[in-house]
């Protein structure tokens, strides 16, 4: 098992990556306050992985109070969220009572929200089961839901207590949700990791196979990169943005296409390879780094072609994205493989140009 740890004074955390993590008591039990605790999770994952949470924290007295979620994007949403807050109230939880997150990004983002707005906020712990939560969405704090006219929308920063990233738990992942969390996974070589970029590029066919040492050491490159980035800006007043390498563009195709067509790790893949195309026009990237850019992604089997909402859509959709500073979209190009800026001043006319080169019909 590895230990890593998200550094910020007294909201520090450890995060902990290994096999079979769920049955470590010794883990968990120092960050529960209470006998008993609330775990979110959903109609896919419970089968799966309730009971043995259950079976492990009963046996030093925990009981847990299950809050289960309907599956899918398609409902990070107020309404769910209204059903976490109905659990919470019905059973009487109190400030000591925490909420454990026990899922995907969707599950980990509105049981960070629920845990930071219930009572003004509750203990919140994350025990992420996607790639992506593992190597992403569990480690930060930023919680949330979706809004009809945009992606998280809608949230808070929060942080939890404790990471827990069981590997054991993504054998039972499907293929297409593991590929979208090496999205996530090549986004931390392109955006500041050069050296692991070019570790992908040689390991890429162990990750697909869930080749278990090359699982463990992808997460914990991914984790100990976005705990830097987070140490360093919390908040996201500069240098986390850059984590949100290809989110501009992807926010756009997972709202424009209806939340849970495509996949978030797959707007992701097709939305950096329009930020990669942009970089291009602007002189940074060369056609070699693109191409290079675009065979790993391919190789990970994810979608290089964004779908063709058209421009006007596209336009509309990004205006509404966070990382909108006073009307101007700001996007986050790279100067290089491993070295990402934010910029704030692209020409409307290489945009248009990005948009069309890189949607296709269908
Ligand atoms: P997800 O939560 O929808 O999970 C993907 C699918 O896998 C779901 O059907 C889920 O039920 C299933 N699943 C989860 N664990 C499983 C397991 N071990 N075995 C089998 N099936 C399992 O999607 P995701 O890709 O994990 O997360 C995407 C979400 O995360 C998006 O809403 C995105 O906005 C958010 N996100 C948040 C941050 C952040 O910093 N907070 C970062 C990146 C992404
Ligand atoms: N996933 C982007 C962030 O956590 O800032």
């Amino acid at each position: 098992m590895q230990t890593l740890t998200v550094g910020l004074a007294e909201r520090s955390y450890p995060i902990y990556i290994g096999s079979d993590l769920l049955a470590c008591a010794e883990l968990l039990l120092p960050h529960l306050p209470s006998k008993k605790a609330a775990v979110v999770t959903n109609t896919t994952v419970a089968p799966l992985y309730l009971e043995p949470l259950r079976t492990m924290l009963q046996a030093h007295g925990v009981d847990i109070i299950p809050v289960i979620l309907p599956d899918g994007e398609q409902y990070k949403n107020a309404e769910t969220l209204g059903l976490i807050y109905d659990a919470l109230l019905s059973h009487r939880c109190e400030r000591t009572t925490p909420l454990i997150a026990l899922g995907g990004g969707v599950i980990g983002d509105m049981t960070g929200y629920a845990a930071a707005t219930y009572l003004r906020g509750v203990p919140f712990i994350q025990i992420p089961t996607t790639l992506l939560a593992q190597v992403d969405s569990s480690v930060g704090g930023k919680t949330g839901i979706n809004h009809p006219l945009g992606k998280n929308m809608i949230g808070a920063f929060y942080q939890p207590q404790v990471v827990l990233a069981d590997i054991t738990t993504l054998n039972t992942l499907t293929d297409q949700e593991l590929r979208a969390g090496i999205a996530e996974v090549i986004k931390y070589g392109l955006i500041r990791d050069l050296p692991f970029f070019e570790w992908l590029e040689k390991n890429m066919e162990k990750l697909l196979a869930r080749d278990a040492d090359a699982l463990q050491y992808a997460i914990a490159r991914s984790c100990q990169n976005k705990a830097e980035v987070v140490a360093a800006d919390e908040r996201e007043n500069g240098e986390r943005a850059l984590l949100n390498l290809g989110h501009t563009f992807g926010h756009a195709i997972e709202t424009g296409m209806g939340y849970g067509a495509w996949l978030h790790g797959e707007a992701v893949a097709a939305g950096t390879i329009m930020a990669a195309d942009l970089s291009c026009r602007l002189g940074w990237l060369n056609k070699e780094d693109v191409n290079r850019i675009q065979s790993l992604f391919q190789r990970a089997d994810l979608p290089i072609v964004a779908p063709d909402l058209g421009v006007e859509k596209y336009l509309q959709l990004m205006g509404l994205d966070k990382k909108v500073v006073g009307g101007k979209i700001r996007f986050v190009l790279l100067k290089s493989i491993g070295n990402a800026v934010i910029c704030g001043n692209v020409e409307p006319e290489l945009l248009l140009q990005t948009l069309v080169a890189n949607s296709a019909h269908g």
